[in-house]
């Protein structure tokens, strides 16, 4: 059992579709704990900060601004292989290619407006969920299942 934390962000147009609920139910059919949640208007400020890697490339401003125009959900998600298996459940970045299936691949037709956003290694997870959470944020409790996942 390889126990990881990572971040997986609900974008705004997943916000606005009202795809919330359905997004975090994939999130616990799969088995994995919810250890973190938050609704969010990030600031330009954050934007840049959970973007870091990506400023300065020419797709930037649209992203920023698309990011920037309603609220996201974050969510911290532990359990066996956390990053790999939630990277597999998101689907490809290019949501009309990303396969049936996945949450961009049953819900996105857009390469920005592609539905969520998810941390692609462990240690990138724990600069992302600083974006979002304090360390005493996350919560550490047992679920009465997990025995029966991991
Ligand atoms: P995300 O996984 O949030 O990481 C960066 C985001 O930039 C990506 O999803 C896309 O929504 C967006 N993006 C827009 N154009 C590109 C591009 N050409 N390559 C990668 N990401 C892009």
């Amino acid at each position: 059992m390889k126990n990881e934390t990572t971040l997986l962000m609900i974008k705004p147009d997943a916000v606005q579709r009202a795809l919330i609920g359905r997004i975090i139910a994939r999130v616990e059919d799969k088995g994995f704990k919810i250890v973190g949640l938050r609704l969010v208007q990030l600031t330009e400020v954050n934007v840049d900060r959970l973007y870091d890697i990506h400023i300065g490339k020419d797709f930037y401003p649209l992203l920023k601004s698309f990011i920037l125009s309603g609220p996201v959900v974050a969510i911290a998600i532990q359990g066996n292989n956390a990053v790999k298996v939630i990277r597999k459940l998101a689907g490809i970045t290019n949501s009309p290619e990303a396969e049936p299936g996945t949450i961009r691949g049953d819900f996105g037709l857009d390469l920005t407006k592609n539905i969520i956003h998810a941390s692609d290694q462990v240690e990138r997870a724990k600069y992302e969920l600083s974006v979002f959470f304090k360390d005493d944020e996350l919560v550490t409790y047992k679920l009465i299942t997990e025995n029966w996942v991991n």
